[in-house]
């Protein structure tokens, strides 16, 4: 069991790939859809979903996707289940198992993760519908004051909670906590609340037996705040990030996967190039686990027609293709004018 868990979480990050976070709930999607007029039903949005996974050639720099309960129990247009449609392509399907965050009693302004409750049944459930990975997302939000240490610990509990719970069940954990980038704060803070909680998070893992070369971290860059009016250079975001991952994960961890956050898609593949450019050895894998920084030009140019269906799959493959170059250390700035071969 523990074999299999640590192949997988290495696949995962193996050959400069990353993952596509494909997993927005109906409700965020919705959202994402209305403000391109776009009408959002159940079709659509797997219209949408089916747009990514059938994109030709997009396994050389996918090696998985995270899907959300909606998607992973529908079928494609011509009636194959979503989560086959990516295992005949050789990409791992992973299913997002949180049910969100929620109003932390007690202490205003935070959130804590639910989901905990019959989630062994549930990931048994996943498991059987062909999930091989699974994600949980605690998110933590900066100011002067916040977080409290209540709000990480009982995060924290959580992620443990959970990512046991998949190992048991040969899933593999993506843990994300995830520092928040919303706020004026700069990038000294952002280093020390995520020094604070990575430091929390595997204290939890540990005392929770949690299997550290079966899961995946997926945590927020170092970044300064997204009102903060001085802004971190690339150089400076990637220095501090693996400064602090290098101070704060264990050697064990296969992989590190970073979420986007609300960074442009270029600032995101430039941070990742930059980060994997790095001259200090380092014990893991650093490569991205993007929602909109590898969607956002895709639904532009699709737009909800069927008629732009290659368009938006062109942008989807160019942007993971720059995505996984940068996860090599191999991206330039030049790729971007490139043609798009999908
Ligand atoms: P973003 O890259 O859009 O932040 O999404 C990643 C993710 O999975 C958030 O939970």
């Amino acid at each position: 069991m523990t074999a299999d868990l640590e192949s997988t979480a290495r696949a995962l990050v193996a050959g400069g790939k990353g993952i596509l976070a494909a997993d927005e709930t109906p409700g965020t999607l919705t959202r994402r859809l209305d403000a391109l007029k776009i009408v959002s039903t159940p079709d659509s949005r797997r219209d949408y979903r089916e747009m990514f996974f059938t994109t030709t050639g997009i396994a050389e720099f996918i090696s998985g996707v995270i899907m959300q309960d909606e998607t992973i129990r529908q079928k494609s247009s011509t009636g194959i289940a979503l989560a086959d449609l990516l295992a005949q392509q050789g990409i791992l399907p992973g299913i997002k198992v949180d049910n969100g965050a929620k109003p932390l009693a007690g202490t205003p302004g935070e959130n804590i993760t639910e989901g905990l409750d019959g989630l062994r049944e549930r990931l048994k459930e996943y498991r059987g519908t062909g999930a091989r990975f699974a994600k949980w997302r605690a998110v933590i939000a900066v100011s002067d004051t916040l977080p409290s240490a209540t709000c990480v610990n009982v995060n924290a509990h959580a992620l443990a909670r959970y990512a046991v719970l998949c190992q048991e069940q040969a899933i593999v954990p993506i843990v994300e906590p995830e520092v928040l980038m919303d706020g004026s704060h700069g990038i000294e803070r952002c280093e020390e609340v995520t020094a604070n909680v990575l430091h929390a998070v595997f204290n939890a893992l540990f005392e929770q037996k949690v299997y550290l070369e079966g899961m995946l971290l997926k945590p927020n860059m170092v970044i300064s705040g997204i009102k903060c009016e001085r802004q971190a250079s690339v150089e400076e975001v990637a220095a501090a990030t693996v400064r602090c991952l290098s101070r704060h994960v264990p050697a064990g961890v296969p992989g590190i996967v970073f979420l986007s956050g609300g960074q442009n898609h270029l600032v995101a593949t430039a941070h990742i190039s930059a980060i994997n450019q790095l001259e200090e050895p380092r014990p893991w894998t650093l490569s991205f686990s993007y929602g909109r920084a590898l969607q956002d030009e895709a639904l532009r140019a699709w737009r909800g027609k069927s008629e732009n269906l290659k368009a938006g799959q062109r942008a989807f493959y160019h942007r993971a293709k720059c995505d996984s170059a940068a996860a090599l250390g191999k991206y330039t700035e030049s790729m971007e004018s490139e043609p798009a071969a999908a």
